[in-house]
């Protein structure tokens, strides 16, 4: 075989897609697995989204090459979300970018603006793909520590400490994956001076923040964010759209475009009937959102039992799409946890540690499965001895 390029020997294949097999292959054996382990929502988008893609395909127009900036009312769609949700003025013009999905955003920053020997501050626990891409562009992750102690906020104090000459990037994302902390508008906008002060581009990471919150937060809403950071978005799990693979990119305007300079070069526009349907999605009202919460706050609370039947700590938190636990005391392996629930309950869930060394000794159940199936869960783990 030829030998792989040098960079890919930084990252491994996903945790997931490795894990999963795993999964699949029991599946297969017989054993009636639940996967609490992914989030994927698993309830239908709004209903007058599915229309919006049907009708769009007998358009002429939509099996040609699309746009690379997207429609200009899927544009406008975004910033109209933007103002509603948020209370955030964006220009549909030149401050949004829509992608693939959040995900693809975080290569395609990475690849902007990093260069060999670069550094990154990364969160630990966090989501994994700040780091692979980071890796996949020679360039060095710097971890900051996320604690309970700290309720999974960045501690600004060791972060002044650190020797940030090389630092350009710092990845945040609040409200938090996995811990489930909300952020704060007192931490957007310490956040927003570290970065102005150290000539940094923070890129706030926020896909969960319409998800069960109590306020819809945006690093947007803080005075002179447009100035150093951008915020990924995604109707993912909001309209229960993960699939789809639409996100967005916001920020200031000549940032974006040293990513579109990316972007442009990797893909060539996204499916018209997406956009339509996103277009749809964007404009869904608050009491559909209101009705998802509902049904994730019952999955939450039956959820809890789970956990505390396996004398599981869970953090008090109410948004999100996880419920994340602490080892009972006396256990720290999450890994090996986690495989001792899967073999002798027939439950998959996430093991902390494949989110950082903070993620240690912690353990994520997600909120993407449904009722009866978390009370068949229940009824397992209640059941110990079960084999
Ligand atoms: C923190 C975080 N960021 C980004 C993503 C990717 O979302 P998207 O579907 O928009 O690519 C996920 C998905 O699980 C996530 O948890």
């Amino acid at each position: 075989m030829i030998a792989t390029a040098n960079r890919l020997k930084s990252v491994q294949e996903y945790y997931f897609a490795t894990k999963l097999r795993e999964v699949r292959n029991l599946m297969n054996a017989g054993k009636p697995i639940i996967n609490a382990g992914i989030g994927s929502p698993d309830l239908l988008p709004p209903d007058h989204v599915i229309p919006a893609l049907t009708a769009a395909l007998q358009d002429p127009k939509a099996h040609a090459y699309q746009s690379y900036l997207g429609l200009p009312e899927l544009r406008e769609g975004m910033a109209s979300f933007y103002k509603s949700h948020y209370n955030v003025d964006l220009d549909s013009e030149t401050e949004i970018i829509p992608l693939m999905g959040s995900k693809e955003g975080i290569l395609h920053i990475s690849l902007a603006f990093l260069n060999k020997g670069d550094q990154v501050l990364i969160p630990d626990p966090g989501y994994p793909t700040y780091a692979s891409a980071t890796k996949l562009c020679e360039a060095q992750p710097v971890t900051y520590n996320l604690t309970a102690a700290n309720n999974w906020m960045p501690d600004f104090e060791a972060l002044e400490q650190l020797d940030l000459s090389k630092v350009k990037l710092m990845w945040t994302n609040y409200p938090n994956m996995p811990t489930g902390a909300a952020g704060s508008r007192a931490v957007f906008e310490k956040l927003v001076s570290f970065a102005r002060k150290h000539n940094i581009l923070v890129v706030n990471d926020n896909p969960y923040s319409c998800v069960g919150y109590e306020k819809k937060m945006s690093i947007h809403q803080v005075e002179g964010s447009l100035e150093c950071a951008l915020e990924l978005n995604s109707i993912s799990k909001t309209f229960n759209m993960a699939g789809w693979r639409v996100g967005m990119l916001t920020g200031n305007a000549d940032v974006l475009k040293e990513v579109l300079k990316v972007k442009t070069n990797m893909d060539s526009g996204m499916f018209y009937g997406i956009q339509k349907g996103a277009i749809a999605a964007l404009k869904t009202d608050e009491n559909w959102l209101a009705e998802q919460d509902k049904i994730y706050q019952n999955r939450r609370e039956l959820t809890l039992k789970v956990a505390e039947t396996l004398d599981l700590k869970p953090e008090p938190q109410t948004g999100g799409l996880f419920v994340w636990c602490k080892l009972p005391q006396g256990k720290e392996d999450d890994k090996k946890f986690v495989d001792e629930v899967l073999h002798n309950q027939d439950i998959f869930i996430t093991p902390g540690s494949i989110f950082g060394m903070n993620g240690e000794g912690y353990v994520r159940f997600s909120l993407c499965v449904k009722e009866e199936e978390i009370a068949i869960m229940l009824d397992r783990v209640s059941k110990k001895d079960r084999t």
